[in-house]
């Protein structure tokens, strides 16, 4: 079966101690993990070396980075590299969240740059694609988030392809409790697959995971998740609070 992944997305919240009680309360639940189920905690860096270790004996959960730099190393000041994430042991790396494309114009071909580099150091990118309010308005939202799939993946092997994650996040669910229904959920991830299938044949499109985000709740997970092209989520708001996560992971099919 396809991996199905909950992967929460603290962006820019709660102080250190915050962060590993929360980490701590999830754990505590004692969750089991299929061998096809993944948890994933995208943190702030200067967290990521504390929720690595925290999650280290846990089956199948794992630390993430909500971003990297697109460029090897070098005069970059602020910056985190993705070699520095390898030298830490983070796996995996969230790139061209929609917020990260709006404040700090973020392109498809940086986001190329970066998928390149995860994917030389080891890392495997949860690529985020989705669309505006507008666009969804004017019905266009294939086409857009299509373009997104081919500016910044289409350069790959089927085999680089294969090993990375989708996030489709619709900027009008994120945050504002708004909620994709599961049937535009379903219609644009099957949409997504085929794309994919278009380009790298639908053995490979069909091993990639698409995880739906955007206002997902502990009371919509299971319904999101039970489509059969959405193979769990990408969380903000509800990866705060443990138990609102615990119930979104084991929403997972
Ligand atoms: P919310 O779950 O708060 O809507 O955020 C979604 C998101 O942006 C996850 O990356």
């Amino acid at each position: 079966m396809r991996k199905q992944i909950a992967a929460a997305n603290w962006k820019m919240n709660l102080t250190y101690q915050d962060g590993e009680k929360l980490l701590d309360e999830i754990l505590d639940a004692g969750i089991s993990l299929a061998p096809h189920q993944h948890a994933i905690f995208a943190v702030p860096f200067p967290y990521l070396i504390m929720t690595r270790s925290e999650v280290a004996e846990e089956y199948n959960f794992h630390a993430a980075a909500q971003n990297c730099h697109h460029k090897t190393a070098g005069a970059y000041t602020g910056e985190v590299s993705v070699e520095m994430l390898q030298s830490i042991g983070v796996h995996y790396c969230v790139i061209g969240h929609s917020e990260r494309r709006e404040y700090n114009a973020e392109t498809n071909a940086m986001l190329a740059a970066k998928v390149n580099l995860c994917l030389e150091y080891g890392i495997t990118p949860i690529f985020c694609c989705g669309e505006p309010l507008d666009i969804r308005e004017a019905g266009t939202q294939n086409d857009f988030v299509a373009t997104q799939l081919k500016e910044s993946l289409f350069h790959l092997t089927a085999e680089q392809l294969r090993t990375i994650i989708i996030a489709y996040e619709p900027i009008w669910a994120i945050g504002t409790g708004k909620t994709a229904s599961t049937e535009q959920a379903q219609e644009i991830h099957q949409y997504l697959r085929s794309v994919l299938a278009g380009k790298f044949g639908a053995e490979v499109a069909d091993e990639v995971p698409i995880l739906y985000g955007g206002s997902v709740k502990a009371g919509n997970a299971a319904e999101l998740f039970a489509s059969p092209d959405v193979d769990g989520g990408l969380v903000g708001g509800a990866s705060l609070v443990a138990a609102d996560f615990v119930s979104i992971i084991r929403a997972l099919k």
